[in-house]
């Protein structure tokens, strides 16, 4: 499975960190590091900070995310986003079903599906979370794990849509934890992944199809997870919170 049919995208995930004001400041100060990179840059932002982010990326190539989208087009849900609202701000990428929303706040297969098919109707590019926690780890059903919230997330998207799919592995005994996936584990179920998209659409949308590693990347294991022939980029949390480390990931991406 080749890399160079797909792209290579170091997305930040900035979770709840990061006032509006001191986005700005980020993004400005990050810009000029990160303007020769050779893969995609995002950072995926708190709602409240899209308008400094996407003001503050202007004319650069750092391109903006959401954390999650709403997945009804409007309505009575109090404290919601809507992909639409997303979209007239400027947003590009959307990141649905992190496990911190799986674990804190009720998100299900069936809602990351939901959210995932309102994202892509509006052709924002969808970043889906799945992956393992520790105990399903030791139980020996990672693979059986990820395949099933491969498919549920991407029950009812087309072909089409596939081109604005990327699927993040997220172990969640990684996430935060120091502890990370070695870069055999990281590949082994990234080519699961990407096993399960060539059963669901063929191998060349399989082959097409950006898969990345999140959990506890950094500047200094960034090469070598990066290095590996399914992991196709990074959705990195602690680490991109900070502009010589996340500028270390983008340049090994
Ligand atoms: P950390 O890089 O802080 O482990 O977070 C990973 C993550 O959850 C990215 O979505």
């Amino acid at each position: 499975m080749d890399k160079q049919f797909r792209k290579t995208v170091i997305a930040g995930n900035w979770k709840m960190n990061m006032t509006p004001s001191a986005a700005s400041a980020f993004i400005k100060t990050l810009a000029p590091m990160v303007a020769d990179a050779d893969c995609e840059v995002v950072l995926c932002v708190p709602a409240i900070d899209i308008p400094a982010a996407v003001d503050a990326a202007k004319g650069t190539n750092i391109h903006i995310g959401a954390e999650n989208v709403h997945f009804e087009e409007k309505g009575a849900y109090t404290g919601e986003i809507s992909a639409d609202m997303l979209v007239d701000a400027g947003v590009e990428y959307v990141i649905v079903g992190h496990s911190e929303r799986r674990q804190y706040f009720a998100e299900t297969d069936e809602t990351v599906n939901k959210r995932t098919k309102a994202a892509l109707s509006r052709n924002l590019k969808t970043i889906v979370c799945v992956g393992e926690t520790l105990t399903q780890r030791e139980q020996g059903i990672t693979e059986e794990t990820v395949s099933l919230q491969t498919k549920i997330a991407l029950g009812g998207v087309t072909e089409e849509q596939m081109k604005n799919i990327i699927i993040a592995y997220e172990p969640v005994w990684a996430i935060g934890t120091g502890k990370t996936a070695t870069a055999d584990q990281a590949d082994e179920v990234c080519g699961i992944i990407r096993g399960v998209i060539a059963g669901l659409y063929g191998e060349a949308v399989a082959k097409a199809t950006t898969v990345q590693y999140g959990g506890s990347m950094n500047a200094k294991n960034a090469a070598e997870l990066l290095s590996k022939v399914n992991v196709d980029g990074g959705l990195i949390g602690g680490a991109s919170l900070k502009t010589e480390d996340f500028t270390v990931i983008v340049k090994n991406g």
